[in-house]
């Protein structure tokens, strides 16, 4: 219960104006209630003829705490003297007539306080998923790349979409419950106190028994559910990357294999959610019979009390008595049965909290300094890991403004690393990267990556058209700057040659494309934003050699009078770098101008005459 309600306050400060309405007419409901039901009293009265004693007008007094409980006795005391009234003014069947007709409004009163009640719940229902889900978007868009490594992302999609879910079909449908029942319990048992207290000692006795043997049956309920969640991840993950692995799948006709591992999944998530669900469904049949035995209880104390006159009440009253008490059973069962399903939503609430609370170690620092670009950048001592195992190794490199640096080594000597570095989507492990001598560590994130344009290995592209993919990072950008860094890119023939030109669509990830018309946009939109810095990981390697001389004729115009950090495999495209380094398993092993390297006889010598045996 602490969980749940430390949950409130996290979740419902802003919609504390909703929370204070629906209470109100909860009460108000309840109170009406207890109305309604005391008219029972005088109808019985009146059929059975037992009216045996006459009321006297009472006048209030609400001076102090003693008063005020008399005040209880007279308001019961002279709502009795006003029916005795009518029915000495008018026969029987009118004064039925006319508690027939108080029963009828006060119902519409009561069901009219009922709904508003309600009413003023949904937005609140509504509201708190909708900032936990802006909440979680939010959070994936800051967290670190690294984050993102260790889940899978089906489990976070899980997240944001079945946990959410749960916690508001649970949490926050049972919210209402959760401050209604309470309410009303109170009321009826001060209207219980009101027509016995004697009794009512007794039942106070009786109900924390019942609600203890509730509680014990709901306690595993939020850790088997809390396991069940992360199955449904897991079975989402498994979803999602059977979309993105289709083309592969298929190929090597791996469709069972992938099929049994789906159907083991599925089936361990049913077991778990069955054994989830029937102990959340004992909730009903339990609170059923404890609510009969407190009541069968209730009846036998009460009627024995009766039947020996030790009690001050009567057997009409009595039956007023049960009739409330009846009601109160009812929002007590709905109580034990909120605590349930909220258990249930707890165990969501945990999930999405492992992303919300995650901690980013990539901030903002707290004295951002202004970002210049006047003299380059450079790699000062940096070491990097990821795991265990050194990637980058002591790196001393330093990239002039307006030069063109050129990185080569092998698959897998650190090469995309070094470049993920510069816009702190990893941070170095030990020594700094500086820009214009300041660590890169104390620019604005916003400000730092602002100065860069980047092409990456793998074209990232969105499901939107042409124009919004190259427009990206652009605020404001018109047709034709869009179509002129289509042209310099080269993208812009195939543009448009498709069906509506730039409107057209390009499908999920860019799939309606060829790898190097990805690639085309993905420099387009590099050379749209015009950024002083240039990073390029393996930019040109989808091309075929005719497009790739195209496009590298546009990228050496646009490396003019531009620092340029740039990845190749291919030496033929990095022949004209003011400065080459060769990465060699995390450390630079030698760096030059392209004649200086061959002439060395080293490895750049080696790797190209690889590349061009027959020069
Ligand atoms: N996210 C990651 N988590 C753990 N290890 C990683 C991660 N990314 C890369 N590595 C490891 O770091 C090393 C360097 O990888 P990197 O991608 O920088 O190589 P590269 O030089 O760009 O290779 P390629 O030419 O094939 O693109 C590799 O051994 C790789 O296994
Ligand atoms: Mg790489």
């Amino acid at each position: 219960m602490k969980d749940f309600l430390i949950a409130l306050k996290r979740f419902l400060p802003p919609y504390k104006k909703y929370l204070a309405l629906s209470i109100v007419m909860n009460v108000l409901s309840a109170l009406l209630n207890l109305v309604t039901f005391a008219i029972i009293k005088p109808i019985l009265e009146v059929l059975f003829k037992t009216v045996d004693t006459t009321y006297q007008y009472m006048p209030y007094d609400f001076s102090s705490f003693g008063s005020i409980m008399n005040s209880m006795e007279a308001l019961k005391n002279n709502f009795f003297w006003y029916v005795s009234v009518i029915m000495e003014k008018y026969d029987a069947t009118m004064a039925l007539v006319i508690l027939a007709t108080y029963l009828i409004g006060a119902t519409i009163l009561r069901t009219l306080a009922m709904y508003l009640a309600a009413y003023f719940m949904i937005p609140i229902r509504t509201g708190v998923v909708r900032d936990i889900r802006n909440m979680v978007n939010g959070k994936i868009l800051s967290l670190p790349l690294a984050f993102f490594s260790e889940e899978r992302k089906g489990d976070i999609i899980a997240r944001i979409s079945g946990d959410v879910n749960e916690i508001e079909s649970s949490v926050m449908s049972s919210l209402d419950m959760m401050f209604k029942n309470p309410v009303m319990i109170i009321i009826y048992l001060v209207g219980m106190i009101v027509i016995s207290w004697q009794l009512t000692l007794f039942v106070i006795v009786v109900l924390p028994f019942a609600g203890y043997i509730m509680g014990q049956i709901g306690k595993k309920l939020k850790k088997s559910s809390y396991i069940g969640q992360q199955q449904w991840g897991y079975l989402i993950s498994l979803v999602e990357e059977t979309l993105s692995g289709l083309r592969i799948i298929k190929a090597f006709n791996a469709e069972s294999k992938i099929s049994e591992r789906f159907k083991a999944s599925n089936d361990n998530f049913r077991s778990i959610t069955e054994s989830v669900f029937r102990r959340q469904q004992l909730a009903h049949p339990m609170s059923e019979l404890l609510g009969t035995v407190t009541i069968a209880i209730v009846l036998v104390y009460g009627g024995s009390l009766i039947l020996g006159n030790n009690s001050d009440i009567t057997g009409s009253s009595f039956i007023v008595y049960l009739t409330v008490f009846y009601l109160l059973i009812n929002p007590a069962k709905d109580l034990a049965k909120s605590v349930y399903s909220i258990q249930k939503g707890l165990a969501s609430l945990d999930r999405v909290d492992k992303i919300l609370k995650a901690e980013s170690d990539i901030n903002d620092p707290k004295n951002p300094q202004h970002v210049s670009f006047n003299t380059g950048i450079e790699y000062r001592d940096v070491w990097f890991r990821y795991n265990e195992e050194w990637v980058i190794k002591n790196v001393n490199l330093t990239i002039p403004k307006g030069k063109t640096v050129a990185l080569v080594g092998q698959s897998g000597s650190g090469k995309s690393t070094m470049a993920d570095l510069i816009p702190r989507f990893y941070d170095v492990k030990q020594g700094a990267i500086v820009i214009d001598g300041q660590d890169i560590r104390n620019f604005r994130l916003k400000d730092l990556r602002q100065l860069m344009g980047i092409v990456n290995q793998e074209a990232i592209l969105f499901n939107d058209s042409f124009f919004n993919n190259i427009a990206f990072g652009v605020e404001n950008a018109t047709k034709e700057k869009v179509e002129e860094a289509s042209r310099i890119a080269n993208a812009h023939e195939f543009i448009i040659a498709s069906e509506n030109g730039y409107d057209t669509n390009i499908g999920d990830r860019g799939c309606k494309l060829s790898g190097g018309q990805r690639q085309r946009i993905s420099i387009a939109r590099a050379i749209l934003k015009n950024p002083p810095l240039l990073i390029l990981d393996e930019a040109t390697s989808a091309l075929d050699t005719e497009s790739e001389r195209l496009v590298q004729d546009a990228l050496d115009r646009l490396m003019k009078n531009r620092t340029t950090f740039v990845i190749a495999h291919r030496l033929s495209t990095i022949r004209n770098a003011d400065l080459i380094c060769v990465l060699h398993e995390g450390e630079i092993v030698e760096q030059g101008a392209h004649n200086e390297l061959i002439g060395k006889n080293g490895y750049y010598r080696q790797l190209y005459e690889m590349q061009f045996p027959n020069q």
